[in-house]
């Protein structure tokens, strides 16, 4: 037997209920924000994310899809949303400076890491991104949006996990003192560490090596680096969420795996997660557009794991129950009313009414069992004398009652559920 490939997940009907609740509230609370859907291949070329994630990163360096076409073209599975997304922006020339444009998205993406509980090699995400606002407002805006999401899925606990990583300046001037810190402790770092060092020294902070933990403990924080500008930013971004009644926890050493942040990172946490615990992210950054080949442009967004989601919801017992196949099934006597119980069907679905059929040419008794198994509320039945009168008789599975009525009624007929 041909297997899926690993780290994949088909997703079956049983479960589809919850794929389509998790779809529509997303819709739903992004365009109650003034969020419009945009979509992007699945793949781009390589440089997309070799420039727009960064060099440096996990995700680059060792979990790309990556590629040669037929043409000998660099491709990549795309392995998140914000660099697609910002090269879609550019390409179509719809971003201006002073005009927010606001987009959200729920879609595949692809990673090669090591499979386990939560981290998979597809795996989807539901995010949003607000275009064109250096203002704090719009860093609120955006977890003000995911606040509401959350909710709306009847998650009530979780962590907001906050930090900022200043402008560039700030930045340059943290990332020195890092260096001269971690080069002082270099000879007990992990290698992988070392090797970050010179490279990209802010990931050595969120390294799950306990050697590297224990160094780390002790290394100065960004925010003792922020210039003025950095400062108000984020205090800013603080009381606002302060006044909407939105708690977080200051997070120092929360740096994130993605090159491009500046100002505002934050995280999502749930203890119903283990140790994949992280089920959502984001922050401000203002020069990927640039790094892109785009006019400098400052944005925020964020992204959520949505099979961490669903775990989440799972361990709430949460999830949305199964809807039932069919609310009515067409239970047809004799091969010869075929036609007649096939036209019955098209009445019913006419009138919005899931209807089944008998489609193995079975037993009344065995098609009475497949209405109750599909979940159908109601049993059209077809006998000779139905068939004969133009009558059909409707059966209530749950009350044991039923009534025969000519077809003539069947759109008035009113249907309980
Ligand atoms: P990220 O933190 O790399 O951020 O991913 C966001 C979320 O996607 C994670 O918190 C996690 O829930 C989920 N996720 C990531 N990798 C996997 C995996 N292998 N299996 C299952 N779930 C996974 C980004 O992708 C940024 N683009 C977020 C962003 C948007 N920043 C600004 N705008």
């Amino acid at each position: 037997m041909i297997q899926a490939v690993r780290g994949t997940k088909d997703i079956l009907p049983d479960t589809i209920d919850t794929w389509y609740f998790l779809e529509e509230t997303a819709r739903i609370i992004s365009e109650l924000y003034g969020y419009r859907e945009l979509r992007t291949p699945s793949f781009e070329k390589t440089e997309v994310f070799s420039r727009g994630v960064g060099e440096g990163t996990d995700i680059v360096n060792k979990e790309m899809y990556t590629f040669l076409d037929k043409g000998g073209e660099s491709i990549t599975l795309r392995p998140e949303m914000t660099a697609s997304l910002v090269r879609a922006v550019i390409q179509s020339g719809t971003y201006q400076q002073n005009s927010v444009s606001k987009y959200w998205y729920f879609a595949p993406f692809y990673r090669y890491e090591r499979p386990q509980k939560g981290r998979l090699r597809q795996f989807h995400q539901f995010g949003a991104e607000c275009i064109s606002s250096p203002y704090p407002e719009s860093d609120v805006e955006i977890i003000q949006l995911t606040h509401s999401f959350i909710q709306a899925l009847g998650i009530e606990e979780y962590k907001l996990m906050l930090n900022s990583l200043g402008n560039s300046n700030s930045r340059d001037v943290y990332r020195n003192a890092l260096i001269e810190f971690l080069k002082d402790n270099k000879e007990n770092l992990t290698e992988d560490s070392r090797n970050r060092l010179e490279i990209n020294p802010l990931r050595v902070l969120d390294s799950k090596a306990e050697n590297d933990i224990a160094i780390v403990k002790n290394a100065p924080i960004i925010l003792d680096y922020l210039d003025n500008e950095s400062k108000d930013h984020f205090e800013k971004v603080k009381s606002l969420l302060d006044s909407l009644g939105i708690g977080y926890e200051i997070t120092p050493k929360l740096v994130r795996g993605l090159d491009y942040y500046c100002h505002t990172v934050f995280e999502f946490q749930s203890s119903a997660l283990g140790a994949q615990d992280s089920f959502g992210g984001g922050g401000r950054y203002n020069t990927l557009f640039s790094q892109l080949g785009g006019k400098e442009t400052p944005a925020v967004g964020f992204a959520m794991g949505v099979e961490r989601l669903i775990l989440i919801l799972e361990s709430l017992n949460k999830l949305p129950k199964t809807e039932a196949e069919a609310d009515v099934f067409v239970v047809s006597l004799n091969l010869d009313f075929q036609a007649y119980a096939a036209n019955i069907a098209q009445i019913l679905r006419a009138k919005g009414l899931k209807t089944a059929t008998d489609l193995q040419r079975r037993s009344m008794k065995a098609q009475m069992r497949e209405a109750n198994k599909c979940g159908a509320k109601y049993a059209v039945i077809i006998g000779d004398s139905e068939f004969e009168n133009k009558q059909i008789t409707i059966k209530n599975l749950s009350e044991s009652s039923q009534e025969t009525i000519g077809i003539e009624f069947i759109p008035e007929y009113d249907f309980k559920f």
